[in-house]
């Protein structure tokens, strides 16, 4: 496996891996994704034998621009149509009715399936090559399962690596996400039962969706279609993950290194209040910039053998629902970190 320059050559070559029914890793806006044909089951199989992932969790199918919804869902709502007007391309995923000849292993054995259509012209030009645009890339996040999202190639690479026994058949590199956190998701396909819900938030709220469809998006709830992102521990690196208010910082990291123990920290703004760490990242204040650094910052911090990534608890107003929702999953089984490492 390696990294591709997404020259013509390189887009040629990806596009017919995949027709073949091999792995190829792509860039999008939010993060990498594993792509395989949607409508070849044992690629999909592919997939989730690579990330290591429950063949019960459907995998979002990816689009070219303008390409046939109907041949995908069986029915598009007027909801759908308007989002789509409203925000694609773009870091929106809708899951609707999934048609006839869809496989059942794309949606996880469920009846709908997940679709989106990214804006990153890599994953365009991609999209139009392979199947000359008439086809679809299933693609999960191209991480082993419950791990950190990669939003670069090497994060790939460094997920899969670069052996004859990579799964996959190569990446191509088209730079850092710039949105830097998954798409928001929301489900169309029980209108009638349920109204619109959002299942997982994102760069795109839920007051933006509700601007264009008129209607609030319900959560989710006990019965909604499943989705891996809303596992309580995603996204999680190896390291331990606290959350912790800033003014708390500076006494914390003195007693942990009073305790001899390492902390990595994860910022808002400025990068003074860590002078005591012994590695530190310090994230932009506004949502958009933390996003797009996010992942890229929690790899980095786990990199770095510390005992513990204290992260900044970020504001918690709605532009940061996305971000604080990633961080809670991030954060999930490592409540009695400070207590084992003889604190709090
Ligand atoms: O931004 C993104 O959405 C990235 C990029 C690569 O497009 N993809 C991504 O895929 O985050 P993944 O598989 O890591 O998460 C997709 C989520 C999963 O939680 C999955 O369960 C949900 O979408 N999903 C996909 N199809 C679905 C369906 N038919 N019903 C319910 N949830 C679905
Ligand atoms: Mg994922």
């Amino acid at each position: 496996m390696t990294i591709r320059l997404p020259d013509q050559a390189a887009l040629a070559e990806a596009a017919s891996a995949l027709e073949a029914g091999r792995l190829v890793a792509f860039p999008t806006e939010t993060v990498y994704g594993l792509g395989a044909d949607a409508e070849n089951p044992a690629a999909i199989a592919a997939i989730y034998a690579a990330k290591g992932r429950p063949s019960n969790h459907p995998v979002i199918v990816h689009l070219a621009p303008g390409a046939d919804i109907g041949r995908w869902a069986r029915e598009i709502p007027d909801a759908a149509r308007k989002l789509i007007a409203a925000f694609w391309p773009g870091p929106l995923t809708l899951i609707l009715k999934r048609a006839a000849h869809v496989p059942a292993a794309v949606a996880g054995g469920q009846d709908s399936v997940g679709l989106r259509c990214p804006s990153h012209p890599v994953a365009q030009s991609l999209l139009k090559t392979f199947r000359h645009g008439q086809g679809g890339l299933a693609a999960p996040s191209a991480n082993r399962f419950g791990h950190v999202s990669p939003t670069t190639a090497q994060h790939v690479q460094d997920e899969f690596g670069t052996g004859p026994d990579s799964p996959l058949a190569m990446v191509l590199d088209g730079g850092a996400s710039q949105v830097g956190i998954e798409s928001t998701i929301v489900d169309l396909s029980r209108m009638d039962s349920h109204g619109p819900a959002l299942l997982r938030p994102g760069q795109i709220s839920a007051e933006q969706i509700a601007a264009v469809i008129g209607q609030w998006p319900g959560l989710g709830g006990a019965d909604a279609p499943r989705v891996s992102g809303a596992l309580a521990s995603h996204y999680a690196p190896r390291t331990p993950v606290v959350l912790v208010e800033g003014a708390a910082v500076p006494a914390l990291l003195d007693s942990l290194a009073a305790a001899g123990k390492r902390a990595a920290m994860i910022l808002v703004g400025a990068r003074d209040a860590a002078t005591t760490a012994h590695s530190a990242i310090a994230l932009p204040s506004e949502a958009d910039g933390y996003a797009q650094g996010l992942y890229a910052a929690l790899r980095s911090m786990d990199g770095v053998g510390a005992d513990v990534i204290l992260v900044q608890r970020p504001p918690q107003d709605i532009a940061w629902l996305g971000i604080n929702d990633r961080l809670r999953r991030a954060a999930h089984g490592s409540e009695g970190t400070l207590t084992t490492l003889g604190l709090a």
